[in-house]
């Protein structure tokens, strides 16, 4: 398939359906997961990003995300993140997006139709009483607490061992089997339940769309591979 009738097929699918990670915000300056720049070259996720590593040690995880913090709030989104709110704007009724980023950066563009499925870093939780909260607090103090409970908050991300929240995987599970293009951007697709996404999108008839900077372990269910930057082939296709 060309880009061409790619285009096509997005302009005139019934439903389109966005899953994107980490390479949309690489273009905005934030590090992907599992590049050469990753994150977790330097940090373990497995060190930093379970419930175990913030039962053992908060006051580290607290650092890292602290970090991380300061790091996204001087990102701001790029034409990709944008061609999406586009695409959202000329065709709301068919549209979701499905991101694994938590850098909020989506939101920020103007995306509506979202579901951030691996939380929000500007979201605090409450290992207490639950409370969920937007908090843009840079640095937050080493250990957040609640202040309805006093109970110790925790980044409202889902971390690895934890299930996606019901409403979501509802929600994306929905956006999948209706859609009938699956447009697939900047994600390794190795993190599941994401991984699994267009597999359920194309065993519903779905055509699906990949860009990345490389082949990646989705590229065989792919109808059409784009290898480029999001930024440039984004706004291109939609
Ligand atoms: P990864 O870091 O695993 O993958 C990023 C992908 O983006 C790679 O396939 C790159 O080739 C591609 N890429 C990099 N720059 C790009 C660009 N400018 N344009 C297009 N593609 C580009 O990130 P994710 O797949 O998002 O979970 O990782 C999934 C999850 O793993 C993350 O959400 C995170 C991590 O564990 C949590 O934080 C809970």
């Amino acid at each position: 398939m060309t880009l061409l009738a790619a285009r096509s097929h997005i302009a005139t699918a019934r439903a389109i359906t966005i899953l994107t990670g980490a390479g949309i915000s690489a273009d905005s300056g934030v590090p992907t997961f599992r590049g050469p720049e990753g994150l977790w070259r330097n940090y373990r996720a497995e060190d930093l990003a379970t419930p175990e590593a913030f039962a053992s040690d908060p006051r580290l995880v607290w650092d890292w995300y602290n970090w991380r913090r300061e790091l996204v709030a001087t990102k701001q989104p790029n034409p990709a993140h944008l061609a999406l709110v586009d695409l959202e704007r000329r065709r709301p009724e068919a549209f979701w997006l499905i991101t694994q980023n938590v850098d909020g950066l989506h939101h920020a563009a103007g995306s509506q139709h979202l579901s951030e499925i691996h939380g929000n870093i500007w979201k605090v939780r409450c290992t207490g009483c639950g409370l969920v909260s937007d908090n843009r607090t840079i640095p937050l103090q080493t250990l957040p607490i609640c202040l309805q409970c006093s109970g110790l908050l925790r980044p409202h991300i889902v971390w690895f061992g934890e299930s996606l929240h019901e409403d979501d995987l509802r929600r994306c599970n929905e956006a999948l089997r209706s859609c009938d293009v699956l447009l697939m951007i900047g994600t390794s697709g190795v993190v599941y339940p994401a991984a699994g996404f267009a597999a359920i999108a194309k065993q519903a008839g779905a055509l699906i769309i990949e860009i990345n900077l490389e082949n990646t372990q989705q590229s065989s269910l792919a109808d059409l591979s784009l290898q480029g930057r999001a930024k440039d082939l984004v706004p291109l296709l939609c």
